[in-house]
């Protein structure tokens, strides 16, 4: 069945845990994430990002999601993930995603909150609900256990609570992502997370909070996350890594196999997450 994320994030903050939400990017991906939850009877949110609009279309995506979601035996929210401009996040609600991201976290503070205010003005007229991020989780190096420093142009900035505060009144957003040490795709090392931040942020803000850059950030990490404050971890990099492990010693001459091969292997890793996050039902 389809429906938002605030009733799953009302449950999950009461009981003390976090959903996963894998960004999906095939019909493949999309039917193994909802076939892990109906396995589990957990709640999924399936996500697609805007920045895989060369293999899925915004709509394509959305009537994969749809039609998992709708047959699912457990809740399906579909979410628009990391939309990049108000235009496209717009045209998915009018599609008919019942959640949505805009992200808006590399522009200044006044553009983030404007952009964010039009896009929860127009979706929650809608009845679906919003997802802004503050503070910027880049894709580049973040500190780690073996990188102490942030080399790259697209780096981690974490998000200041006295910010946040102000951020989540001017705009009536429903949750938001918070930067707290992670970074999108693959680190060296492990990252180390600002859990007084995430504490902070957690007692200063009433709204659910989000974990980008889920992959490869330690599995205590994660837990902690999960148990001490965040409410939607989102995990891309590592369920790509898991099919490419699954399937690179073999020399494959039936494809079929390969795809089953890969998909069974995603499957694995978001049981695991499921797991790690203590999900609940
Ligand atoms: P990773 O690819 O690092 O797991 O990040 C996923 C993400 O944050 C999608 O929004």
């Amino acid at each position: 069945m389809l429906v938002t994320t605030k009733e799953m994030f009302q449950r999950s903050r009461e009981g003390g845990y976090a959903i996963v939400a894998p960004d999906f990017w095939d019909s493949n991906s999309c039917r193994t994430y909802v076939e892990t939850a109906e396995e589990l009877g957990v709640p999924v949110i399936l996500s697609f990002a805007q920045a895989h609009d060369d293999m899925l279309s915004v709509e394509e995506a959305y009537m994969l999601a749809k039609y998992y979601g709708e047959k699912a035996s457990v809740p399906v929210a579909i979410h628009l993930d990391h939309g990049l401009d108000v235009e496209t996040v717009k045209k998915a609600v009018d599609i008919g995603y019942t959640s949505v991201m805009i992200d808006a976290s590399a522009q200044p503070y006044e553009v983030n909150v404007a952009r964010t205010k039009e896009v929860c003005e127009y979706a929650h007229a809608h009845g679906v609900v919003v997802e802004a991020e503050l503070g910027h989780v880049g894709s580049g190096d973040v500190i780690t256990s073996e990188n102490k420093e942030a080399l790259h142009d697209d780096h981690s900035i974490y998000t200041d609570v006295e910010m946040a505060k102000q951020f989540v009144k001017e705009t009536g957003v429903d949750s938001l992502a918070v930067s707290i040490g992670t970074s999108h795709g693959l680190y060296k090392g492990t990252p180390v997370i600002d859990f007084d931040r995430l504490h902070e942020l957690r007692a200063a803000l009433s709204v659910p909070l989000v974990l980008h850059g889920g992959s490869g950030s330690g599995d205590d990490n994660l837990e902690r996350c999960a148990t001490e404050g965040i409410s939607k971890i989102n995990v891309f990099t590592d369920f790509t890594v898991a099919a490419i492990n699954a399937t690179k010693g073999e020399d494959y001459i039936n494809w079929y196999k390969l795809i089953k091969d890969a998909n069974a292997a995603i499957k694995e890793k978001l049981k695991f997450y499921y797991g790690l996050f203590h999900t609940g039902k």
